[in-house]
């Protein structure tokens, strides 16, 4: 069902693991200055040690080798690069990634390296932050800094993370950092980030010839939750507001009609040369899948007149996600189906769950494992149906700071104890172990028959 090559990894993003703060020069973000700010993040948890990966990288890749995985995705922190946003690279913050590219490469994993993983240097967001056109120039500036030093060893490259989290609970909603709410500034910096990306593919393409570059979007699979007129029109808008709102300018077909209309009050239609620069051609489309949608109409609310909804007896994770596998299935065939993917990656997908403490080296972890064979299950469906998935991650490799939840949802394939820095392999982080070695060395399934081994 995996295709042989199939790419089997892991994921992380710099804030959510590096700690290191302060340190090699290393400037501020919207996420110091939002987990700094009282009320933002739950328990007033902050990155600032997070799982202290920037001092205790060699022993993450030791856990990736021990995993097996072919490629680790990982984000690199703008603000170490261009601690200020303009000016030159900071060199302290370049040598460390390109150090750490490097014992990837000698260990056989292929970096999978992100750009923008929400970390925006402070500086830039007081001047304006992502609805100012200015921070797309800024962010090509840091692609050419990073693209010039690595684009010769990295293959794989991602533009942007989520753009659609970034644009809207950044901006929109308030719910991550800067912290903002107004539908204006949400449209705006969904805007300038779609820009960016376009400028930062054609920095990459000259600076690391021969990559692999894309974006890592959250699209989802939206449905009505009844069949009546005003919730598949309330569905429709919701698809257009977390889906098409970004694939159709990626894919040259401009915004979609309906929806600036839905949006006229809040965005002009931007030129055609904004638009030809978003549709830069791209070679994958990172998908990162949690959780379907289901909509029902609203009139309460004034900006989509829709809400989500979920039944009373739907399973659902420890951040109240609920758990589809099928949703992941119809999303990448769905993908396929409307858009000129090329290649789909899985770029995440994982769970959190109240695990219980690490006893004597084991953790035992039956939920997070059930969700990841489930969604694994799904991805090999879609392939089943023709669709070209390449690579699956699962987020994440350790537990980390997940943004305005703080530490409290562990999503890791390994504990770290947060007092101690000590890692501990879950359960699920064993099976997973043992499902990329029957993928890719032909031993017996952890599975059983029909998801794992061949036979
Ligand atoms: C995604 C983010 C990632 C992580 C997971 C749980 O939206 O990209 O950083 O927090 O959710």
């Amino acid at each position: 069902m995996f295709p042989p090559g199939f790419v089997w990894g892991t994921a992380t993003a710099a804030y959510q693991i590096e700690g290191a703060v302060h340190e090699d020069g290393r400037g501020p973000s919207i996420w110091d200055t939002f987990s700094h700010t009282p009320g933002r993040v739950l328990n007033g948890d902050t990155g600032d040690v997070a799982a202290d990966h920037y001092h205790r990288w060699r022993e993450d890749l030791a856990i990736l080798r021990d995993l097996g995985v072919a490629a680790y995705r990982f984000s690199i922190a703008w603000p170490r690069i261009i601690p200020t946003g303009s000016g030159a690279p900071n060199a302290a913050g370049l040598d460390w990634y390109e150090r750490f590219v490097d014992a990837l490469l000698e260990n056989s994993i292929q970096p999978w390296v992100t750009l923008y993983h929400w970390d925006l240097p402070q500086p830039l967001e007081d001047a304006g932050g992502w609805p100012a056109r200015a921070t797309a120039d800024a962010f090509a500036h840091y692609a050419e800094a990073v693209g010039s030093r690595l684009g010769d060893r990295v293959r794989t490259w991602a533009t942007l993370n989520e753009p659609w989290c970034s644009a809207f609970l950044g901006y929109q909603l308030g719910i991550h950092a800067p912290g903002r709410s107004d539908p204006r500034l949400g449209l705006a910096a969904a805007h300038t980030l779609l820009l960016a990306h376009g400028r930062a593919v054609d920095v990459l393409r000259s600076t690391s010839p021969g990559a692999r570059l894309g974006i890592v979007l959250n699209p989802t699979h939206v449905e009505p939750a009844t069949d009546a007129e005003e919730d598949v029109a309330a569905a429709r808008r919701a698809d257009g507001y977390q889906n098409r709102w970004f694939l159709d300018p990626l894919y040259g077909r401009g915004y979609p009609a309906d929806m600036l209309e839905t949006f006229a009050a809040y965005f002009e239609p931007p030129s055609a040369a904004d638009l030809q620069a978003i549709a830069a051609p791209i070679d994958f489309l990172g998908v990162n899948y949690y959780r379907p949608s289901v909509i029902r109409a609203d009139p309460r609310d004034g900006f989509l007149g829709a809400r989500s909804v979920q039944g009373p007896d739907e399973a659902v994770t420890q951040m109240d996600w609920v758990v589809r596998p099928d949703g992941l299935t119809k999303l990448l065939v769905r993908l396929q189906r409307d858009y000129p993917v090329g290649s789909l990656a899985v770029t995440e997908n994982g769970a959190a769950y109240a695990d219980p403490p690490a006893v004597a080296g084991r953790l035992h972890d039956p939920q997070r494992t059930r969700y990841l064979a489930g969604h694994i299950a799904a991805v090999g469906d879609a392939i089943g149906e023709g669709v070209p998935v390449s690579a699956y991650f699962v987020w994440s490799l350790v537990d980390n700071f997940e943004w305005a939840q703080g530490y409290s949802n562990r999503f890791g394939l390994v504990h770290v104890d947060y007092a101690t820095q000590k890692r501990t392999l879950k359960d699920s982080g064993r099976w997973y172990r043992e499902l990329i070695a029957a993928w890719t060395q032909h031993l017996p399934s952890p599975f059983g028959r029909g998801v794992g081994g061949e036979g």
